[in-house]
């Protein structure tokens, strides 16, 4: 389920049969590279990703379906998919390596079993260098009050994220009551976060641990019972974060409400404190109470960002009034949609896989698309 090892998984956008034969000719006595996929309509691809995982994805550039070559490589990089691209192409139609437009490379026929992998490689490794630049994010969902979507949000900020291509891994930080467990109808067997050694945990400790979602993310479930959370340390969530900042580019704590010594580890380890507000006169009160304590522990007010959760149901609250008691005018906006959302979460399933197209979905994604910087909506607000 997790990349284990470091074989570059490989998706192949190819319409010409011998092509694809050939590409897996050459790949075939080699273990550094995985041929996962071969696609033969690019139609297809931008769809496919998040499923495949590929470290590389090579477009045939004469891609003869509907869709052609440029927009594959488009749609891969408005997407905010975050693989690199190399171009396979034929002499006669030359074609120029152009990473800022999502060409990573480019391979000319013929090329040898050598040159392929060579390229494969190089590209890889320039794109995880770049990575490595700005490396995985953590971000604490957390409400200084119950019931103000905290589970829900995470859960499809969570699934959101993995959509675009950015390897997610949900932790269910409510370790007393486990929230996911309850919200995703998690049998009481799964394993959970108190399955990982405490000793020393490594990556094949983790991959066992994993839940599989059917919505596709990763989960790092909390104890089925209450009384087992006692056995959690903030040392264990320490360590338990450190090596999933290594295997995932996004991190989403499902936070409880408490105040706890987990809970501030928790927040000194996140790179962002999202926090959920709501019009509602208690959330306000406690908000403001906790960005005092935050200002005491000594987080700058950069590290925290608000999120108005059903942002059109302000039942009398004035918006002026709620931006003048959180000192800014909240960073991100998801509106009320029960007929969206109450369905969804009774059935255990995120809403914006059930209805992608719905206003709250929208809102989920330009959230993740704010906090990630991925895709048209990030490039919108950067230009504000
Ligand atoms: N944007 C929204 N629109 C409509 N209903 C929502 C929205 N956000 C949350 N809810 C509903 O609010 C309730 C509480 O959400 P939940 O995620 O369990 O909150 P918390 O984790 O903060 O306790 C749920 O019934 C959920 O369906
Ligand atoms: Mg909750």
């Amino acid at each position: 389920m997790m990349a284990t090892s470091d074989q570059i998984r490989l998706l192949l956008v190819e319409d010409v049969p011998q092509v694809a034969q050939y590409v897996r000719s050459l790949l075939q006595s080699q273990g550094q590279i995985k041929l996962v996929e071969v696609l033969t309509d690019g139609g297809k691809a931008v769809q496919q990703v998040p499923e495949i995982r590929p470290d590389v994805v090579i477009v045939d550039a004469l891609l003869q379906g509907r869709v052609k070559a440029t927009q594959v490589v488009s749609q891969l990089r408005e997407g905010g998919h975050n693989v690199p691209v190399i171009m396979l192409t034929v002499p006669q139609q030359p074609v120029e390596a152009d990473p800022a437009h999502g060409v990573h490379g480019v391979l000319t026929m013929p090329f040898s079993g050598y040159d392929l992998i060579t390229r494969v490689s190089e590209v890889r490794k320039a794109h995880a260098a770049e990575d490595a630049a700005g490396p995985s994010k953590v971000i604490a969902v957390f409400a200084p009050k119950g019931g103000v979507g905290k589970t829900t949000i995470a859960f499809n900020l969570g699934v959101a994220a993995s959509r675009v291509g950015r390897r997610t891994v949900l932790v269910d930080g409510s370790i007393q009551f486990a929230d996911l467990r309850a919200l995703l109808r998690v049998p009481s067997d799964a394993p959970s976060i108190l399955d990982l050694p405490t000793d020393r945990i490594v990556e094949s400790d983790l991959s066992e641990v994993v839940w599989r979602d059917p919505s596709g993310v990763d989960i790092l479930l909390a104890p089925p019972r209450i009384e087992m959370s006692e056995m959690i340390t903030a040392r264990d969530l320490e360590k338990v974060l450190s090596l999933l900042r290594r295997l995932y580019e996004v991190v989403i704590i499902d936070m409880s409400v408490a105040l706890d010594e987990l809970n501030l580890a928790l927040f000194d380890r996140a790179d962002v404190i999202l926090e959920i507000v709501t019009y509602d006169s208690t959330t306000i009160h406690n908000t403001i109470a906790l960005a005092d304590t935050f200002r005491v522990i000594g987080y700058p007010p950069t590290k925290v960002q608000y999120l108005l959760n059903r942002a059109d149901a302000n039942s009398g609250i004035d918006p002026a009034e709620l931006a003048r008691a959180l000192g800014r005018v909240p960073e991100h906006e998801v509106r009320s949609e029960g007929r969206v959302v109450v369905p969804a979460n009774n059935q255990g399933i995120p809403f914006v896989l059930s209805d992608p197209g719905a206003g709250v979905s929208q809102d989920i994604d330009r959230v993740v698309a704010n906090l990630l910087g991925t895709g048209r909506a990030a490039v919108a607000a950067g230009a504000r």
